[in-house]
């Protein structure tokens, strides 16, 4: 099925409920439908918004932008008139995706950056299933990672999948690059450079690499332009720059799949659901979410700050509600007394935001009932905080990060 849209976010929408009634959809804009069609032949189109031009000779489902087709108008379109057939699931993906790579990669070398995210770990644990030991994961601990983070991604790949999988602790040599750096921007591009140079050193140790996993998923095709022709894309932000550097061809088995998808494909090969339902977490880690110079002992307060915030939002059921939730370390001090004598500690905020993709957010309304036990908990049990704050911004026109 193939969504022609003149507006994404209508688009979007329907092609997730179009492949949660397990028909494959992939989404063009209007201008490219033709070409698309030609190159790929669909049994029926989809008309997303308006001025989008029906082709001749395709069944036509027609969606006003501010229309809504009920299930049923939906399903007859897809099983009766265009005839479609329910093929698309999670084990024909991974069974299709596992044959790709072995076609692609033969009996070639190829590396996999682990991060500790969802996508980076899904799409390496789909190649190990498709080619076992050629595959080596590199997993470069910066130490800027969330508390539990490198244990649960050593367990998952050396332990349960018997991946060969590489280690790097580079925890030192991230704190001293980052000495005395306090703006945001040098912080990323610090990190970016160095996990390059770390991630680049350990592949050429192995030698004779030719390949590398990425994790690009759907949504990322769609933002790089590639699906209008263009076949641009954007490369994962911890690894850019080195395929062309290494000479190395990219494997992207996720390219196709929605975020809720690589969930499922990522459960299905048996990751660990902590892992797999993860919140998104940028590239850089903890030193965006640390205002001002990023030191150990500042590292290690954000670290269990933030695991707190993490355990009371899981133990509150609310982790899937919401899109992040953690805590930030702000470069301010306030007086705050303890045993009855003067403290002058850390502010800790508290963040918490729902959102479909990131683009816009709103605070979540937590129950008072969870803030309380989440300011109690990090007052009492980490030290050098004397104050919790709850941060009520929207984006726009703030951000999620605070930096
Ligand atoms: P902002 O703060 O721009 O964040 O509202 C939107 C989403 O992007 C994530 N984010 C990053 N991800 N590298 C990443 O890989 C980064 O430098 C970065 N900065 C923000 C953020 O966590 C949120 O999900």
């Amino acid at each position: 099925m193939l969504i022609a849209y003149g507006d994404g976010g209508l688009a979007r929408r329907l092609a997730r409920r179009v492949r949660a009634l397990n028909v494959y959809c992939e989404l063009a804009p209007a201008r490219a439908l033709a070409a698309r069609l030609q190159a790929q032949p669909a049994r029926g189109v989809i008309a997303a918004g308006d001025g989008v031009e029906a082709p001749a000779g395709l069944p036509v489902l027609r969606v006003d932008l501010d229309g809504d087709v009920p299930e049923e108008a939906l399903q007859r379109f897809l099983f009766d008139e265009c005839g479609c057939a329910r093929e698309w699931t999670v084990a024909a993906f991974i069974e299709r995706a596992i044959a790709q790579v072995r076609a692609q990669v033969g009996s070639g070398r190829i590396v996999a950056a682990l991060s500790g995210g969802v996508d980076s770990a899904v799409a390496a644990a789909l190649v190990h299933r498709a080619v076992g030991d050629q595959l080596t994961c590199i997993f470069v601990d910066h130490g800027l990672l969330r508390k539990g983070e490198p244990e649960q991604v050593v367990e998952a790949f050396r332990r349960q999948f018997r991946a060969q999988l590489v280690v790097v602790d580079a925890r030192q040599r991230f704190l001293d690059a980052l000495a005395g750096v306090v703006d945001p921007e040098r912080k990323r591009k610090i990190i970016g450079e160095l996990f390059i140079r770390v991630f680049e050193e350990e592949a050429q140790r192995l030698g004779d690499v030719r390949y590398l996993v990425q994790g690009t998923v759907y949504t990322d095709v769609l933002e790089s332009g590639a699906e209008a022709g263009h076949g641009v894309v954007k490369s994962h932000h911890n690894v850019g720059g080195l395929p062309e550097r290494m000479a190395l061809e990219l494997v992207e088995p996720l390219r196709d799949l929605f975020k809720d998808e690589v969930r499922q494909v990522g459960l299905a090969l048996g990751l660990p659901e902590d892992l797999v339902w993860r919140h998104p977490f940028p590239g850089p880690g903890l030193a965006v979410r640390i205002v001002g110079e990023v030191t150990a002992e500042r590292v290690e307060i954000l670290r269990e700050a933030d695991a707190i915030v993490r355990e009371e939002i899981r133990r509150a059921g609310l982790e899937r509600q919401l899109f992040q939730a953690f805590a930030v370390l702000a470069d301010t001090r306030t007086v705050g007394v303890r045993g009855g004598s003067r403290t002058y500690g850390a502010v800790v905020a508290v963040r918490a935001v729902t959102s479909v993709e990131g683009l816009e957010a709103q605070w979540a309304r937590l129950p008072y009932d969870v803030l309380d036990q989440i300011s109690e908990r990090i007052l009492r049990e980490v030290p050098g905080v004397s104050r919790v704050v709850y941060d009520i911004s929207a984006k726009p026109p703030s951000t999620i990060e605070w930096e």
